[in-house]
């Protein structure tokens, strides 16, 4: 196709110029009006995937109140924008605030001991005075003790001469343990009683606390104010739409910010739709009181459904195994609720109309969560198949990480749906072989092809990961590390892992699009291009399924489009840009 030389100078700019059609307006040409008669913008590309299985591929749309009006294919006389348009991508399981905190607090991702850990403390506080005190703890979140050789403590920073009686509360990687200072461990009672699915931890001190042992901590730090909420939203969806997202489900939405996000939702910052899961002041409670059903009339903001945890993560033994672990025989972990009371409390929620997602890692949780669909399908469904039933429901397992054999069957023939974070399989395949042995690991463990009829959605679990989602297609499509394009074999680190659960490029780009449009109940407006759908889309340097695969790992989006409007472009001189080019 030939080229108009506008496209050296006109990279961003909506353009179109058929020789029937071509409209000049104010120097940007038009198609169509609007029913006032006014022009609308309209947007050429040098291809744009559409993911609309009746025309998979077009050059041109226009776009209406924040909607895609038309979309066509031009082939004659046509100036268009440098780039390759594909659909905006949506991350299926995240946690917005806590990623803006995030990036506002101390990262400790990768540190390699101790000493590490301290020194990033010291630039962090360096640079943020106020923080570490009382009235503003110090925060970071990435810590690992496999790195260590052994758990942290409160000692650790109460013996540096530098750090000593600072309030600090550092997030495990998985988030499902927190390490605090001496002057937090002096806010609590002398003696802290066990917790039924929580963890303190003794061994070699005191200081980490894990899963449900962490809501007494989070009791104790004083929360951020609205402002500062509204600010780490701001940071967090700014990053999100620089590496192409335009939509999120938070896996995790207290009251509170569900009310906060309502109020965000409709104003300019706010640039990536989310669909909340609300999550009980008490975990895996019913709280349908505390917040209605919300649907944000442009799509900005929705929540139908609750989120319920099942057990915990499997790189601190966290997770619920039916059988022990390999490297842990005495122990198969731990539930955070009885397969009763899950069953209870997931029927009360289907009664009330929520989609319920509950976290589930172990295969004990996943059979647990299961059987706790299976219930409220049955009391939902009348005469109903319980699958057709499903599809209203569209009950989820966030992770689905390992599954027993019996209950994969279970799960394709209720089309329960697998929420799933490609960049997880490839940061735990390290370890995992370990904790769960070659069988089960085999049969079991982080699954995605043999998935794909029940539609995995596909995430990254940010902050856990980074939230970058080609990251997250080049996991799932080679099963290596996106961070270094190894697998986890040294002799053959070429070699990914268990490659005969990796997706196609296609398979993982639906992953990232229709299927996470369809377990938010929205499939008729997010993930493709098509007349009627959010006017969400993203442009590329080149077309993906061209694209040698290594350079997916790396990849940089140009622009970034949510409703019509531009709210990323990598050109910096061209940022930030008006609402209405
Ligand atoms: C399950 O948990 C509930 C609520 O904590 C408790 O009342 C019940 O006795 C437990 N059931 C079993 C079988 O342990
Ligand atoms: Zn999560």
């Amino acid at each position: 196709m030939a080229l108009s030389p506008l496209l050296r100078w006109g990279s961003i700019i909506s353009v179109i110029a058929a020789a029937v059609f071509a409209y000049s307006f104010q120097q940007h040409p038009f198609l169509f009006t609007d029913v006032h008669n006014e022009p609308l913008p309209v947007y050429c590309y040098q291809n744009v995937r559409t993911h609309d299985a009746a025309d998979p591929s077009a050059t041109c749309f226009s776009v209406e109140d924040g909607l895609f009006r038309y979309v066509w294919t031009q082939d004659t006389d046509i100036s268009v924008s440098d780039g390759f348009a594909i659909p905006g991508l949506w991350d299926g399981h995240g946690h917005l605030l806590q990623y803006g905190e995030f990036l506002h607090s101390v990262d400790l991702f990768g540190s390699k001991s101790l000493d590490e850990v301290r020194d990033r403390i010291k630039t962090y506080l360096a640079a943020n005075p106020g923080a570490g005190t009382k009235g503003q703890w110090l925060r970071g979140i990435g810590w690992d003790q496999s790195a260590f050789g052994r758990m942290p403590t409160a000692d650790d920073i109460e013996q540096d001469d530098e750090l000593r009686g600072i309030f600090m509360m550092l997030d495990r990687i998985d988030v499902h343990c927190s390490w605090v200072s001496q002057a937090v461990l002096n806010l609590l009672p002398e003696e802290i009683p066990d917790v039924p699915g929580g963890d303190i931890i003794r061994d070699p001190g005191p200081g980490v606390f894990c899963d449900n042992a962490m809501d007494m901590i989070m009791a104790l730090w004083p929360q951020p104010g609205e402002e500062e909420k509204a600010r780490a939203v701001k940071s967090a969806m700014k990053e999100l739409n620089k590496v192409g997202l335009v939509g999120m489900h938070d896996a995790g939405v207290t009251a509170d910010n569900v009310r906060l996000y309502s109020k965000l939702a409709n104003s300019p910052d706010w640039t990536v739709r989310v669909y909340g899961m609300l999550e009980c002041a008490k975990r895996n409670t019913f709280c349908p009181e505390d917040t209605p059903q919300i649907s944000h009339p442009h799509g900005m903001f929705g929540l139908r459904s609750v989120k319920l945890f099942a057990d915990g993560a499997l790189g601190s033994w966290g997770s619920a195994m039916i059988e022990p672990y390999s490297d842990r025989p005495w122990t198969s972990g731990s539930l955070l609720i009885n397969a009763s009371a899950l069953t209870e409390v997931t029927k009360s929620w289907a009664r009330e109309g929520f989609q319920v997602n509950i976290h589930a890692i172990g295969d004990l949780a996943n059979r647990n969560a299961i059987d706790a669909f299976e219930a409220a399908l049955k009391e939902q469904c009348g005469q109903e198949s319980l699958a057709d039933c499903q599809s209203k429901h569209r009950f989820r397992i966030e992770h689905s990480q390992i599954i027993h054999p019996e209950d994969q069957k279970r799960m394709h023939a209720l089309g329960i749906i697998p929420s799933i974070q490609p960049t997880h399989a490839t940061s735990d395949m390290k370890y995992a072989e370990e904790r769960l042995g070659p069988k089960r690991t085999k049969e079991e463990a982080y699954r995605m092809k043999s998935l794909l009829d029940i539609k995995p959605v596909l995430g990254s679990d940010f902050p856990v990961e980074p939230p970058n989602p080609f990251q997250g297609i080049y996991a799932a499509v080679t099963r290596k590390s996106p961070h270094t394009g190894l697998g986890p074999d040294p002799k053959n680190p070429s070699e990914g892992w268990h490659t005969q659960e990796a997706l196609s490029l296609e398979e993982a780009l639906m992953g990232f699009t229709q299927n996470v449009a369809y377990g938010a109940f929205i499939e008729q407006y997010a993930g493709s291009i098509r007349r009627g759908a959010f006017a969400d889309w993203v442009v590329l340097d080149e077309p993906l399924e061209d694209m040698d695969v290594e350079k997916i790992r790396t990849l940089k989006v140009r622009e970034t489009w949510v409703a019509g409007r531009r709210v990323y472009s990598r050109d910096e001189t061209r940022w930030p840009l008006s609402d209405s080019e």
